[in-house]
């Protein structure tokens, strides 16, 4: 079986960064183009630009077309550039790893010996472009993988938007979903509409109608109810960030859902590529974003409450590694015991 990719929302054309602004879907595709680091950096933080492995590619693709566009005719000038725009793009967003990840892959090109513009200026692009590439094929392989954990008739339920629209393309847990639908498995969708920025409402229910995977949209507090009432066979999220204990950082809502999971025994299956792995941090130190509180205030906009009642609105949250079945990553499926076998996974 081929896999297609349908939606490209990343792209590198002529030396700039071309995105597909994801805050006007499914309303409206609107593409937008830039050379300019703080332009993309911006695309991030206001969201047109997100998921995890889209934020990394993006910053990536934002580093090289600084580089690519300066006249700057000395590698000391070029790299003090480089490590500006990497210093910007960092402050974007804290959660997810694959950010942090692709910056950090970037520096080390960056601080590589060359004495020569050019040379310097093809390798940092080369690197862009190879993260972007690899991304896809991760996913590829991610759905390959994944899809058999899926059974011909299996409903799945879905948070967020873990699609093409949240990677490079293809996607990681919807990337599985459109692999298992591509090898012909009868299967529906359930996706959750993803408060307070509305993810699956507005991507996840797009990208599906668009290959024409069939999809029911719920609410956030549906996912408890429906459950219960037995018709989800399996439980598929992406994640921001796994800790080599095995916890998961993911949208906000993950974790109600693995708990529900959990009581109705239903398998709770997390996909992420390597690079959304962190060995290094304990749980205790990962910071979960705060965003700005007008998002729940509003729904797109519209206010739905006092303008200036006091909310919380932290981004992702925490799902501790005894609710989660098992990891799909491109080197493999890893189950429990997570702290031995996901270390064994990133370093093999
Ligand atoms: O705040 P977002 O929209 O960037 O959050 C995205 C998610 O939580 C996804 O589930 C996650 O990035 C993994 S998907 C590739």
């Amino acid at each position: 079986v081929r896999y297609k990719l349908t939606i490209r929302p990343l792209e590198w054309v002529n030396g700039r960064v071309k995105w597909l602004d994801v805050t006007r879907l499914p309303f409206e595709e609107v593409y937008k183009e830039s050379s300019s680091y703080e332009d993309v950096a911006r695309a991030i933080e206001r969201m047109e630009i997100r998921g995890a492995p889209a934020i990394g590619v993006a910053a990536a693709l934002a580093i090289a077309a600084a580089v690519y566009n300066a006249a700057a005719d000395s590698v000391d000038k070029l790299r003090e550039l480089a490590r500006r725009a990497a210093e910007r793009l960092r402050r974007t967003r804290p959660t997810a790893v694959n950010l942090f990840w692709a910056i950090n892959r970037m520096l080390r090109v960056v601080d590589s010996a060359t004495s020569d513009p050019e040379e310097f200026r093809r390798r940092v692009v080369d690197e862009a472009l190879s993260i972007m590439r690899e991304d896809i094929e991760a996913n590829m392989r991610m759905g390959e993988l994944g899809s058999k954990l899926i059974d011909d008739g299996d409903v799945i339920l879905t948070h967020c938007n873990t699609g093409a629209l949240a990677t490079a393309g293809f996607g990681t847990a919807l990337g599985v979903i459109r692999a298992a639908w591509y090898e012909g498995k009868k299967i529906r969708v359930i996706a959750t509409e993803t408060r307070p920025v509305l993810q699956g409402a507005r991507l996840t229910v797009w990208e599906l109608a668009k290959e024409g995977i069939p999809v029911t949209l719920i609410t956030d507090n549906m996912v408890g109810h429906v459950m219960s009432g037995g018709i989800v066979s399996k439980v598929f999220v992406g994640a921001d960030r796994i800790l080599g204990t095995g916890h998961v950082i993911n949208k906000i809502g993950t974790y109600m859902i693995a708990i529900a999971a959990q009581r109705h025994r239903v398998p709770f299956y997390v996909v992420a590529p390597t690079s959304t792995i962190d060995l290094e941090t304990p749980v205790d130190s990962v910071v979960i974003e705060e965003r700005s509180p007008e998002e729940v205030r509003t729904v797109m906009g519209r206010p739905i409450t006092l303008p200036d009642v006091d909310v919380m609105n932290p981004a992702f949250d925490i799902t501790p590694p005894e609710l989660v079945t098992a990891i799909v990553t491109e080197k493999g499926v890893i189950y429990p015991p997570y702290r031995e076998n996901i270390a064994k996974v990133v370093k093999g």
